[in-house]
């Protein structure tokens, strides 16, 4: 089993659109079995993934050691694509976990995920925009990080802070390695241009493949669908399958 943390300090720059759309094209275009973890206490991935509710077992019972991660995994309508749920319990356990000095704090989910290694060919973990300790466990747990970036005046801030958390995780855990940088809701103007060719100059690797803007992003948050089955000829559709084909080949 490969896993991928999908993070970024920042918040909008389609984190959970990336998990949700890179999770299903995995999962029906290449038949591989997927699971996805959603790691923000808003639970969009678990709404995205039909899984959310506040009073089944989450992400934050497998941190507390209240429940094992097999009994958290939750099926969804695609039968490849498995998903452990979060809600905002997420905030006390991630309270919790900090408290609990006698425990492995860093390590929990990557003891947990070991447990069902054989049972998926990929791991996607999406992550809330901020660090703390579930976001450490994500980043122990990971092969790979991709981070998704919506160009705009504050697209680069907390790129170093992100890059010192990967840096520390890789004490504990040194296969890590950023994967990529993805270029979100791109749009054919001067602005988006020219900051896609500065992060290319920068010394991040970046996928070649950008997602374009499209407001179908938008319509299909009201279903429980991703945007291949909402919107399959939309352009971002059409660039989340470029992107897996290129992480896939590259
Ligand atoms: N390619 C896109 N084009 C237009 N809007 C998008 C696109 N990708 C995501 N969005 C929208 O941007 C908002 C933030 O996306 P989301 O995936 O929730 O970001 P994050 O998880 O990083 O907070 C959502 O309203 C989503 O519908
Ligand atoms: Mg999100």
């Amino acid at each position: 089993m490969k896993t991928i943390a999908v993070i970024n300090m920042k918040g909008g720059c389609a984190k959970t659109t990336t998990t949700v759309n890179m999770a299903h094209i995995l999962a029906k275009d290449y038949g591989k079995r997927v699971l996805v973890i959603d790691n923000d206490k808003q639970g969009n991935l678990s709404k995205a993934c039909g899984v959310w509710s506040y009073d089944n077992l989450s992400l934050a019972d497998i941190l507390t050691g209240e429940a094992g991660i097999t009994e958290v995994i939750q099926t969804t309508q695609n039968p490849l694509l498995n998903a452990v749920p979060a809600n905002m319990h997420l905030l006390t356990a991630n309270l919790m976990v900090i408290k609990d000095e006698e425990r492995e704090q860093a390590a929990i989910l990557k003891n947990q995920l070991e447990e069902v290694a054989d049972a998926y060919d990929y791991c996607i973990i999406d992550c809330p925009p901020d660090i703390n300790i579930s976001v450490i466990n994500a980043l122990v747990a990971a092969d790979e990080v991709i981070i998704p970036i919506k160009i705009d005046g504050y697209a680069f801030d907390g790129m170093d802070e992100l890059e010192e958390q990967i840096n520390n995780a890789k004490q504990l855990n040194p296969k890590l390695k950023l994967r990529g940088c993805l270029v979100t809701m791109f749009y054919n103007r001067d602005v988006c241009r020219q900051g896609e060719e500065w992060l290319q100059n920068q010394r991040y690797p970046v996928f070649k493949t950008h997602i374009r803007r499209t407001e179908k992003a938008d319509e299909v948050t009201f279903t429980n669908e991703s945007l291949m089955e909402y919107s399959p000829r939309s352009g971002a559709a059409r660039d989340y399958k470029a992107f897996v084909k290129e992480y896939l080949e590259v």
